[in-house]
């Protein structure tokens, strides 16, 4: 079954990169000129997704105006024979059919994606995380859809994470099926080193069938009092097994201040009008740093 619908959970608060998040959600930081959250539509686009939740919450508007029309804008770059911005600015309102729903209190990525579940229906669908951009020539959604397609099972979007680093996200309970494809049998969310099951995580994107609604309606309260999306996963690891898809794209954490400036650089070196000067700029900069 070809998945068409996803759900983008942006209505986190963003704590990790205040001040910049404490007017301007931080799904919307640009990327050089493209806010986060538009890499994410498109990557869901190009991997034949049609429909698109975006959970909000206060203060996330800029995130609808965004997906809009902005007639007066668009009558100012005409009358200015601007016409290839205008084309672009015109292109994003009819990426796809994009709707919205607010998430009224902010109680954890699992709260978010129950949120979802009118929309969603009896199909399967994907999550995209709303700060976490994944850059690659394949859309790392369209890799987790053909692994839905052949197994039929829910899957998760994983990387290899250095064990000091995988008590910020999730440890996996992974074997290998072939390269780059794992049965997920458990996992637990936030492992203190002496808790990781492995060195694979789930970072950014899953693909759900519709039962994780009932799952999600008996997750307690998990990790950092919040409902942990992680929580009702693993329920799915356990019963029926879940599939582990290793992603080509690059990731990029837009909810820290790092990952913000790394999806900056690398993005700002290829970009087609500015990358060159900026690669001079870099090169001088680093041939100056001690
Ligand atoms: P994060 O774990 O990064 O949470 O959420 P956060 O609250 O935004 O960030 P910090 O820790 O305070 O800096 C991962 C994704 O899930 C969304 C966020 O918007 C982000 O895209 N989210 C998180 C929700 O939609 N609702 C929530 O209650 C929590």
């Amino acid at each position: 079954m070809k998945i068409k619908k996803a759900v983008i959970p942006a209505a986190g608060l963003g704590t990790r990169v205040l001040p910049a998040s404490k007017s301007i959600p931080k799904e919307m930081l640009p990327i050089v000129d493209k806010p986060a959250i538009q890499y994410i539509v498109e990557e869901a686009v190009r991997s034949g997704i049609e429909d698109i939740l975006i959970i909000t919450n206060r203060g996330k508007s800029a995130i609808e105006d965004h997906f809009d029309r902005s007639p007066e804008l668009e009558e100012r770059l005409l009358a200015s024979g601007k016409q290839k911005i205008y084309d672009e600015v015109v292109a994003i309102s009819k990426l796809a059919n994009i709707h919205y729903i607010r998430q009224k209190e902010t109680k954890g990525l699992g709260h978010a994606v129950y949120c979802a579940k009118a929309f969603v229906g009896d199909d399967p669908f994907v999550v995209l995380y709303g700060d976490d951009v994944i850059i690659g020539d394949v859309p790392a959604t369209k890799e987790l859809c053909d692994a839905y397609e052949e197994f039929g099972l829910g899957v998760a979007g994983v990387k290899y994470v250095p064990s000091e680093q995988i008590g910020k996200y999730c440890s996996l309970a992974t074997k290998e099926i072939r390269k780059g494809i794992f049965a997920v049998s458990d996992m637990i969310e936030k492992p203190s080193l002496d808790q990781i099951i492995s060195n694979y995580a789930i970072l950014g994107r899953v693909v759900l069938p519709p039962e994780i609604f009932s799952i999600l309606e008996n997750t307690p309260i998990g990790a950092g009092g919040e409902i942990q999306l992680t929580d009702a996963m693993k329920v799915l690891a356990k019963t029926k097994g879940m599939i582990g898809v290793e992603y080509s794209g690059t990731r990029y954490d837009m909810g820290n201040k790092l990952g913000i400036l790394k999806a900056i650089v690398e993005t700002g070196l290829k970009h087609k009008e500015v990358g060159d000067d900026f690669r001079k700029y870099l090169l001088e900069t680093a041939a100056n740093l001690k």
